[in-house]
């Protein structure tokens, strides 16, 4: 048996977002992954990764995120055959911007189109998060959520799952930063604490209500001063070289807030695309990177939807 090949299209993701470390993220338009499908008798094959980092990829379905993901959704549905997969990176492994979790929800999506659309979107953002925890040393949501259901999210609870999504302003401009050093997911988790104090519990919920009610209102200057982050971006800036004069430099040209994205490396800008240019605060950036001696890749995007069949 072999059906017909479908493509879809799965968005990179920022995650954390300032206050909302493993809570908040939010798609963007782009970079994104490409990956294609089609039935096949039995089990999850991976018979192509291309684009940036693909090399450094498995393509042992067993441990690659689309992979697990598409297992995962197959399961669920009692489906009585496999998938082939066929994955085009947009995103580059080790980024911040959620690689692994748009491989991760493009994979839950495309088998779930392939069983006839039988589960929910939180059933795949729950099979997506799964291939999360094998891959990145952690069960989180944060980048898979928003790459399938697009726009902003927030998960209210992982058990049981409960995922808020909402719709940002429109003029909300992002900027995205990429230095040319490598941050996995997981040594950028085994460096956070395991406790915080009341001191930052407080100083988290003040910022991640304001951030989430500036959302709603389409408030940029009240997003710009609640993406505050107390405790994991500072546990975690000693990883990223120059973070502070990056963000510092984006915040001389008009970002409202810059910020790590998710586990890094990538820093992230906020701006009004009303009153500010991206590519200014973009270009700001790449020059403080070469003048340190260090390559950046910049994209001047904004958020957008989630996965979606090409
Ligand atoms: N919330 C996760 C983290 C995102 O910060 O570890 C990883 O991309």
């Amino acid at each position: 048996m072999s059906g017909k090949w479908i493509k879809v299209a799965a968005p990179a993701t920022i995650s954390n977002i300032g206050p909302g470390f493993d809570t908040f993220g939010m798609a963007l338009n782009n970079p994104f992954d490409v990956i294609e499908g089609k039935e096949i008798d039995h089990g999850v094959v991976i018979s192509e990764i291309t684009g940036p980092g693909a090399d450094s990829l498995p393509s042992d379905a067993g441990k690659n995120s689309a992979g697990i993901a598409a297992s995962a959704v197959l399961e669920k549905c009692g489906a009585d055959f496999g998938i082939e997969l066929k994955i085009k990176k947009g995103i580059r492994p080790c980024s911040g911007i959620g690689s692994s979790g748009a491989s991760a929800a493009g994979g839950a999506y495309l088998a779930n189109l392939i069983c006839g659309e039988k589960l929910s979107s939180g059933q795949l953002v729950m099979c997506a998060a799964m291939a999360e925890d094998v891959t990145s040393g952690g069960l989180h949501a944060d980048n898979v959520a928003p790459s399938i259901l697009g726009g902003f999210t927030a998960i209210r609870s992982y058990e049981p799952l409960e995922v808020i999504r909402i719709e940002p302003p429109k003029d909300l401009g992002v900027v995205v930063a990429m230095p040319d050093v490598m941050v996995s997911t997981k040594e950028a988790r085994a460096v956070l604490p395991t406790e915080v104090s009341v001191k930052d519990l407080v100083f988290h919920v003040g910022n991640a209500s304001s951030l989430i009610h500036a959302m709603v209102t389409g408030d940029i200057d009240l997003i710009g001063r609640s993406v505050k982050d107390s405790v994991f971006e500072p546990a975690r800036a000693h990883l990223i070289p120059y973070l502070k004069e990056a963000e510092a430099t984006a915040m001389s040209l008009g970002a409202n807030a810059s910020f790590l994205g998710g586990s890094g490396p990538c820093v992230i800008s906020f701006f009004s695309k009303e009153k500010h240019v991206g590519e200014i605060i973009a270009d700001g950036i790449r020059k403080m990177y070469g003048d340190k001696g260090m390559e950046c890749d910049t994209w001047v995007t904004d958020w957008g939807a989630g996965c979606r069949r090409l």
